[in-house]
């Protein structure tokens, strides 16, 4: 029987961590802020940034949401970015990427108070993650695979790891996290002009697919019994779904859950971590303030 990783379960049992934790820094006058920056009108990102703001409404955080016109600027950007820098209330701040293309992403991360980068994405908790330094902040979504992980008994420990995908959202620090000490997996970083792809994935115990290709790893990547994580979230076509459009996984997830020991799926399976793993980022944030 292949196991179904649920990621809307563990994502639960996170936040409900999380709430604990507010209430412990409610009780001593603090109420850990978020600020989202969304610029432009990317349908995929303006679904997300929603999502992370009525999450923070529901358990009781101060959230600002920061809506930009795609024609915005990078001087428009970098002073709205300043301003949360210097708000006390705020203590995460997130650009939601990908930006329109006149937008210099990399400096605008930059720009941003490391202290309240809880993405994760600045170069100093780029850094503190290659160190393992437990003060920095871990981008979410990849937090949240080694989260699922945990939370579904998968022995990283020695075990073969392949990440498909060499983001800095999600490819690099997810090798990073599996082979920091206590995670202790041996990782190969593969993309796309890794040679026979489909036969270094074959010798993975856990394959992680964080490609943006739909449907891309068939059975042929998936050695029997091993254990997958879908990074993918993709809209394709689909004019029998009510919007035009239906989501889908890197992952041919009907025949490679034929084939794996454990598989999460899409949706339902890393989507909900992420935002999970935000909340977290923005406590620690505002407890380490
Ligand atoms: N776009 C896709 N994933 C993410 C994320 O984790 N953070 C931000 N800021 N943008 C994203």
């Amino acid at each position: 029987m292949t196991q179904i990783i649920d990621g809307k379960k563990v994502a639960a049992e996170v936040l409900a961590e999380c709430e604990a934790e507010i209430s412990e820094l409610k009780s001593q006058g603090v109420t850990p802020g978020l600020a989202v920056v969304l610029v432009g009108e990317d349908p995929a990102s303006k679904v997300y940034v929603n999502s992370k703001v009525k999450k923070c409404a529901e358990l009781g955080l101060h959230s600002e949401k920061i809506v930009l016109s795609k024609e915005a600027t990078q001087e428009e950007v970098l002073e709205v970015v300043q301003r949360l820098n210097n708000d006390s209330a705020i203590h995460g701040i997130l650009v939601q990427s990908p930006p329109p293309p006149q937008i210099d992403e990399e400096a605008i991360v930059r720009a941003i108070d490391p202290a309240k980068d809880v993405d994760g994405f600045h170069p100093e908790n780029v850094a503190k993650l290659a160190l393992e330094d437990p003060t920095g902040f871990v981008p979410c979504t990849p937090a949240g695979c080694m989260r699922l992980l945990q939370a579904a008994g998968i022995e990283t420990s020695g075990a073969n790891a392949v990440v498909v995908g060499r983001s800095m959202i999600v490819g690099k620090p997810m090798a990073l996290l599996l082979m920091a000490r206590g995670s202790d997996a041996t990782v190969t970083i593969a993309h796309s002009r890794t040679k026979d792809l489909a036969g270094v994935c074959r010798q993975a115990d856990i394959v992680v697919a964080a490609i943006g290709k739909p449907e891309f790893l068939t059975a042929d990547f998936v050695k029997e019994g091993a254990t997958v994580i879908d990074v993918g979230i993709n809209r394709v076509e689909d004019a029998a779904a009510k919007k035009g459009y239906r989501l889908c996984g890197d992952v041919a997830y009907d025949e490679v859950s034929a084939k794996a020991g454990a598989i999460t799926p899409v949706p339902g399976g890393v989507g909900p971590m992420t935002i999970a793993m935000l909340i977290k980022n923005t406590i620690k944030a505002a407890r380490q303030a």
